[in-house]
């Protein structure tokens, strides 16, 4: 009896002793696996991103051998082109008239502070030279690394670098075809009959040598957008396809001060992400995580797609345009504006044009921009404006988006006005009664103020009042 239970004990224990060991070593394993994300306070965060967040508007610029067929960046897909058939840009691309330093120019005349470039994008091919892959600009009739120079312009005009680089590659031999791929299936055996043979271990090493080479060949990088993640689904892709954290981990090594995008699938991963990206709409209020405001930057087309399209015609107006700016930043965001340079490497008269607008808007309106976020919640929003407000200065901007006729009633700031003026030229404007006329009197409501507005509008898209507040 005591030699049974003596036994059975001896084999629970030694059970136990194996499976502890074994969980052990696979402890002793999951560094090499999982390599840490580092842990920062939200004080370090807000200090590594506050010039992003002093900024407020960037330059997106969408570049590759995409702009030679003119119909979007997605025209691989879209057409369901194969490798062979999509050769001929490649073969043809030859910027000839790529100048950065203008790009450059343009950005900043625009009042942007950053720009973003896609080194890769989803067709693969890369404006910059990698030693892991043939498929790039230094392989092309232009023959060379058109990244590198980008980047010396730009710092030179003092514009801080950002890099987009595709975590989807439809040119890689070795990238699963999933339901976004040129060659997507149709049935479940179609897709393993494509995939077979096809080892993603291999791709997602390719991913890391590439971007340890655009974060280790061209200085201190800025920002770093990787795109994107849809994960689930049938033949979707995500966290695992790009061994997201160990990417991520290695990003915040090679650059910590880098400021990166939320498309690597790690929205639950603290430290997985610093800024969260709403595309192509405006956001109703500022984005929160678990009801905390996070940073956000929307980023934006002109007329659609990201990549030059000859004969697209939904362009956005200069007042449509600044209103995107303007609202974005009195809702605590960013703007970065997207560029699609043609095959020969300038930027189109029609993109050249509204920069140019927005860059005379720019030239006399940025203090309600820069360094400017949403107003506090006890300034009521007057009809027909958007308010930015700046907290160092103190001073509160009201966008006049639909002129008043001379009377503009503030609610809610009585009392806290010291002084008002037009910021385009610093004229200004005087305190007034309440609205009258022979038979009627509008009674001042507590807490009003009125501001006595010139009748004719100050030759400004959108006029902006700055409140210099008590
Ligand atoms: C999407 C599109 C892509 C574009 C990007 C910009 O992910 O796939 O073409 O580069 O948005 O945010």
């Amino acid at each position: 009896m005591f030699d049974i239970i003596s036994i059975q004990s001896c084999g629970k224990m030694k059970i136990k002793k194996q499976s502890f060991a074994f969980i052990f070593s696979l402890l002793l394993l999951l560094p090499s696996l999982q390599a840490q994300l580092p842990i920062e306070s939200k004080k370090a965060k807000q200090e590594r991103m506050e010039w992003w967040t002093q900024d407020r508007f960037g330059m997106f610029i969408h570049w590759g051998i995409y702009s030679v067929a003119a119909r979007h960046e997605w025209v691989k897909k879209y057409e369901r082109l194969n490798n062979e058939e999509y050769q001929k840009y490649f073969e043809i691309f030859n910027p000839d008239l790529y100048q950065p330093q203008e790009w450059a120019k343009i950005a900043k005349n625009a009042g942007m502070k950053y720009a973003v470039i896609t080194t890769k994008h989803h067709d693969g091919f890369c404006l910059f030279d990698s030693k892991y892959t043939d498929y790039n600009a230094t392989n092309t009739p232009i023959g060379r690394d058109l990244i590198q120079e980008f980047v010396e312009a730009f710092r030179a005009e003092g514009l801080k670098i950002g890099f987009y680089y595709s975590l989807l590659d439809w040119h890689h031999s070795d990238y699963t075809i999933d339901r976004n791929h040129p060659q997507s299936a149709s049935s479940i055996e179609e897709y393993e009959q494509l995939n077979k043979g096809k080892d993603m271990d291999v791709y997602r090493k390719y991913i890391k040598d590439q971007v340890r080479e655009i974060l280790s060949n061209y200085g201190k990088i800025d920002i770093i957008w990787l795109d994107y993640s849809f994960p689930g689904g049938k033949h979707g892709k995500g966290r695992n396809d790009w061994d997201s954290e160990n990417l991520l981990a290695m990003v915040r090594k090679l650059q910590p001060e880098i400021i990166v995008n939320d498309r690597l699938d790690l929205l639950d991963i603290e430290g997985g992400w610093d800024f969260t990206t709403p595309e192509q709409y405006k956001v109703s209020k500022w984005p929160e995580k678990n009801g905390i405001k996070v940073p956000w930057e929307t980023c934006q087309t002109f007329s659609g797609s990201w990549g030059y399209y000859r004969d697209e015609k939904t362009w956005k107006d200069n007042k449509q345009l600044l209103v995107l700016l303007i609202e974005s930043v009195s809702k605590g965001g960013n703007l970065l504006l997207n560029v699609g340079p043609t095959a020969r490497g300038y930027i189109d008269y029609r993109a050249q044009d509204r920069l140019a607008d927005m860059g005379e808007w720019m030239k006399f309106n940025s203090q309600s921009i820069y360094g400017c976020t949403q107003a506090p919640n006890d300034y009521k929003t007057p009809d027909n404006t958007l308010l930015t407000y700046n907290e160092e200065t103190n001073r509160l901007y009201v966008h006049l988006l639909d002129y008043p006729m001379k009377w503009l009633s503030l609610k809610g700031f009585a009392g806290k006005v010291k002084y008002a003026q037009f910021l385009h030229d610093g004229s200004e404007i005087k305190f007034g009664k309440p609205r009258h006329n022979v038979t009627h009197q509008e009674k001042l409501g507590e807490e009003e103020i009125i501001l006595i507005l010139p009748m004719v509008k100050p030759n400004m898209e959108i006029p902006v009042i700055e409140l210099i507040l008590e």
